[in-house]
């Protein structure tokens, strides 16, 4: 019998049949292993160490709960996210509010929740001790570092001066003497903020965790500089998230190709990280990671339906029922995801074909793939989808977003219902005179 592409114990077809298409679907399992394995990773080669789970990679309610009961905290942008946060059972102690533009309400919230805020410039930090003393609380703060980036210019290669350039372009953060300011104002203010230490991202550029290790240099030499400045210490480093995962679509590369595992990660990062706090004379703090893909990437397939194909001058367009939109990142940053035929795995490949979706855009999900052959009414399936698929999808041609279902084992439950017509119609209002 041909193998088919599963999710847990359901054949993706029978999913298809069972909720129609297009469709995501979600394994428990592989997040739950995920997290277990990361988690186990770094415990092995760093204490304290704390994996917190970046809820933008993936808002869903239920991967929400399901990574809250296994203990993850988490990072927040926002009312929404603290609110899918703290519904999934997170308590306001675990989490993190980031953002370059948080407004006094957001910072309300956080002082209400016992939310630690990342400050990211010193007019922030005036409107949280203000919000903190109009509430009678020390509110608990992280101060974000943005830095020159010195070790991973000269030590990553090739790619370094690209990266550490790019770096000092995106906004986040205070500039080292910004800091030095700050972590004073702080200090001087013990009676509405709790400074416990730094926050620093810099995120996925690339695959390797040799990078990570380099931006972990970075940013002990800037925490042991600060003190010298101010007598600071840290109790926590927040160090943000940005780990690689096999499928790796942002790589670009829709080949299979190889990513270290979290194994790798973890050590060569907090290893780093270690042995740098232990050459500047500090104490190792606690340190919070804030991953997002890496726990979820793997865990869901977005599911097609091939609506047709036809052969023209040479090509063989394979049209779907799924929308480039569905993964957007493919669309704005060059993310590249694998397809297959969700009933056959094996099936042998018949050369390039054009797979697209069914709007009025360029909807190419995948150019000269070398790709089984397909009939009307197959199932083909995105494999690798899970992060940031939820969070940037769009819909053109007013059509309806799809449903999500999580499988767990033969279980299969929807965790977001599909769009309807009425959905998609609803905020729009007319005003009187066009009625
Ligand atoms: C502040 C912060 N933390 C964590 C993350 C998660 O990063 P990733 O999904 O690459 O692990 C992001 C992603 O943009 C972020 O901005």
């Amino acid at each position: 019998m041909a193998a088919q592409l599963m999710v847990e114990g359901v054949p993706a077809v029978e999913l298809a049949e069972r909720f129609g298409t297009p469709l995501y679907a979600i394994s428990e399992t592989s997040i739950r292993e995920r997290y277990r394995r990361t988690l186990a990773a770094v415990r092995r080669v760093y204490d304290p160490v704390e994996v917190y789970y970046a809820v933008k990679s993936n808002p869903i309610l239920a991967v929400r709960r399901i990574l809250a009961q296994e203990g993850a905290g988490g990072d927040a942008f926002g009312p929404g996210e603290v609110e899918t946060s703290l519904r999934a059972g997170v308590p306001g102690e675990k989490l993190v509010m980031n953002g370059q533009a948080k407004t006094e309400e957001w910072l309300e919230l956080a002082v209400k929740h016992g939310i630690t805020v990342t400050l990211d410039n010193p007019g922030e930090l005036e409107l949280l001790l203000e919000v903190a003393g109009r509430a009678g609380v020390r509110a608990p703060a992280f101060i974000r570092l943005k830095l020159s980036m010195d070790e991973v210019r000269l030590d990553v290669a090739p790619e370094g001066p690209q990266i550490a350039d790019r770096v000092l372009a995106t906004v986040w953060g205070f500039t080292e003497d910004e800091a030095k300011e700050a972590v004073t104002r702080a200090l001087g203010a013990p009676d509405r903020l709790l400074l416990r230490g730094y926050h620093h991202h810099i995120g996925y550029f690339i695959n390797r965790p040799d990078y990570h290790a380099a931006a972990m240099r970075d940013v002990v030499g800037a925490v042991a500089r600060l003190r010298d400045a101010t007598g600071f210490v840290p109790e926590v480093l927040d160090v943000g998230g940005g780990w690689a995962y096999p499928s790796d679509p942002e790589s670009g590369d829709e080949h299979p190709h190889k990513v270290a595992p979290p194994e790798d990660f973890a050590a060569v990062q907090l290893g780093a990280l270690g042995e740098a706090f232990d050459a500047a004379g500090l104490p190792r703090p606690l340190v919070i990671f804030e991953l997002g893909r890496s726990l979820v990437g793997e865990s869901t397939v977005l599911l097609a339906r091939v609506q047709w194909v036809k052969e023209q001058f040479g090509r063989r367009f394979v049209i779907t029922d799924a929308q480039k939109h569905l993964l957007l990142r493919a669309c704005i940053e060059g993310y590249k995801y694998r397809w297959v035929r969700a009933d056959d795995l094996e099936a042998p490949k018949v050369g390039p074909a054009e797979l697209f979706g069914p709007t009025c855009t360029d909807d190419e999900l995948a150019v000269s793939y070398d790709f089984p052959a397909v009939a009307r009414g197959d199932v083909v399936a995105a494999l690798a989808c899970g992060a940031y698929a939820q969070t940037f999808n769009a819909s053109l041609n007013s059509m309806a977003r799809p449903a999500v279902v999580l499988v767990d084992g033969e279980d299969a439950a929807v965790v977001v219902r599909r769009e309807t017509v009425d959905d998609v119609l609803a905020r729009y209002e007319l005003p009187g005179r066009l009625t």
